[in-house]
């Protein structure tokens, strides 16, 4: 993206520690640089950043005194929580300096925050800074935790059965097993963080990493809740030519093993950058694999199963030598590679909001596996309203993983989808040309962010 005018306003942006989470922030951080602006990464300590892929930013670490990697989802909220005490005052600190040398410039920065960094907010309102939010889900997912207090309230949750598949009153088309919390044992602290997250204090707008048409009548809904201006500038990961912002190496000999083999035959499966499965279930997997016979490139994280063993302890004895060439394991892959590659027909996903937004850009179907939170309700809108995908349902056993892989690659129904899914890729792409509603969308964030 060529370069534009240099901007006097300087732009920190505070990035939520997680892999799915910095990726939009440094892919909006790209963006914006573009657009002229000079940009400051401030992080924690915890995942930080590799600033060497970035030469372009300044970085700021914020000790954040995390000493271990929370155990997730479990750990969460406490994890949140801490963060956010102890980013605070190092922020503050920083800013003031900032502050100091800005104003002989007669300058002032402007502060984009991670929705769930949201000591970001009070200490920019504290310095009287301008705000922004970024929001990294998706509309969708992010309108049903607002909706927890008022079906606490009416006494719908928590529900009397967590995957009863009755809709829930006022947010269709979920069912209660759709809604983002597993199990409700936390409501208290959740309904806790939602109250703070739905307090967004001094902050002028919001920024979403999602597309007009894709999301309108919830897009509609948030404006009802929340009168400041709305951005929807997606798929970043489209627009922002990044250099990688990947924590882990990324294995790109998973490039070359894909230029083997023939269009739309390869199923990817990956779950994103923090869930994981149980030893049985990742057995089954690797024999719904095997048995499919359908090439397969498969990301096995080290910590894709608890426990300090080596993934291949992990795997049946015999799987690298039944299947043989037709599939590759990889660690980490360049997953927007991947899903652009000819060769991939079918991603069986977690589908945390980064990986399904990246798939609808490349026309990719889904397999929908979600584990925790939001990829709970981007499951059904993937399955019910953008008709892209199907959910993989219950417990994973070989024979059911061997029939869904068949019916997303080899069968009438998932060529339909392939379909459905190549109308998305279309749509998003007018949607980032010049006159699309995220290339407008952006260019209105620009103009906000210099009247702020
Ligand atoms: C988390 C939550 O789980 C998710 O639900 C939420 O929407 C964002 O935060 P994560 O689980 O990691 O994220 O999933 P996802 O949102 O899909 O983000 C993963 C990112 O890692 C994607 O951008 C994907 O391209 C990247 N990735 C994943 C790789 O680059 N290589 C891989 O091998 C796997």
């Amino acid at each position: 993206m060529a370069k534009q005018g240099r901007r006097c306003r300087n732009l920190v942006l505070v990035p939520c520690p997680f892999q799915g989470h910095i990726n939009p922030m440094l892919q909006l951080g790209t963006l914006l640089h573009s657009r002229g602006f000079p940009i400051t990464i401030a992080h924690a300590q915890f995942n930080s950043p590799q600033t060497s892929n970035h030469p372009e930013f300044f970085f700021q670490s914020l000790p954040d005194g995390i000493s271990s990697k929370p155990d997730m989802p479990r750990e969460f909220l406490v994890f949140l929580s801490s963060l956010n005490f102890n980013c605070r005052a190092p922020f503050q600190e920083f800013l003031s300096q900032m502050i100091e040398i800005q104003k002989q410039q007669d300058q002032q920065p402007c502060i984009i925050y991670d929705a769930l960094m949201y000591f970001a907010e009070t200490v920019a309102s504290h310095l009287k800074l301008p705000s922004i939010i970024l929001q990294t889900g998706s509309v969708a997912s992010i309108l049903t935790y607002f909706a927890y207090p008022r079906l606490r309230g009416e006494g719908y949750i928590p529900p009397q059965d967590c995957d009863s598949t009755e809709l829930v009153p006022g947010l269709h088309p979920l069912r209660f097993k759709d809604l983002p919390s597993n199990t409700f044992d936390d409501l208290d602290d959740t309904l806790q963080l939602i109250d703070t997250l739905s307090n967004i204090g001094s902050s002028s707008a919001i920024i979403w990493n999602t597309v007009d048409y894709l999301e309108q009548s919830s897009l509609v809904q948030y404006q009802q809740k929340f009168r400041v201006p709305n951005f929807s500038i997606g798929p970043m990961n489209k627009i922002a030519s990044a250099s990688s912002s990947s924590l882990p190496e990324e294995d790109s000999s998973c490039i070359s093993w894909l230029d083997k083999r023939g269009p739309n035959s390869v199923i990817y499966v990956s779950f994103g950058s923090i869930a994981s499965v149980d030893a049985k279930a990742l057995t089954e997997m690797a024999w719904g694999l095997a048995n499919s016979k359908q090439p397969f490139l498969w990301v096995l994280r080290p910590d894709t199963v608890h426990g300090a063993e080596p993934i291949d302890w992990w795997l049946p004895e015999d799987f690298r030598e039944t299947v043989g060439e037709r599939g590759c394991i990889v660690n980490w892959a360049p997953q927007q590679e991947v899903l652009a590659h000819g060769a991939v027909g079918g991603f069986w996903s977690h589908c945390g909001w980064n990986s399904t937004i990246e798939s609808i850009s490349e026309g990719v179907p889904m397999i929908c596996r979600p584990c925790f939170g939001d990829q709970k309700v981007n499951t059904r809108y993937i399955g019910h309203i953008w008709r892209t995908g199907f959910e993989l349902e219950n417990d994973l056993e070989r024979g059911k993983i061997e029939r869904a892989i068949k019916r997303l690659m080899v069968e009438k129904e998932g060529e339909e989808m392939r379909q459905k899914a190549a109308e998305l890729k279309e749509k998003t792409e007018i949607s980032i040309k010049k006159g699309g509603s995220s290339y407008n969308s952006l260019n209105k964030l620009v103009e906000h962010i210099m009247s702020v």
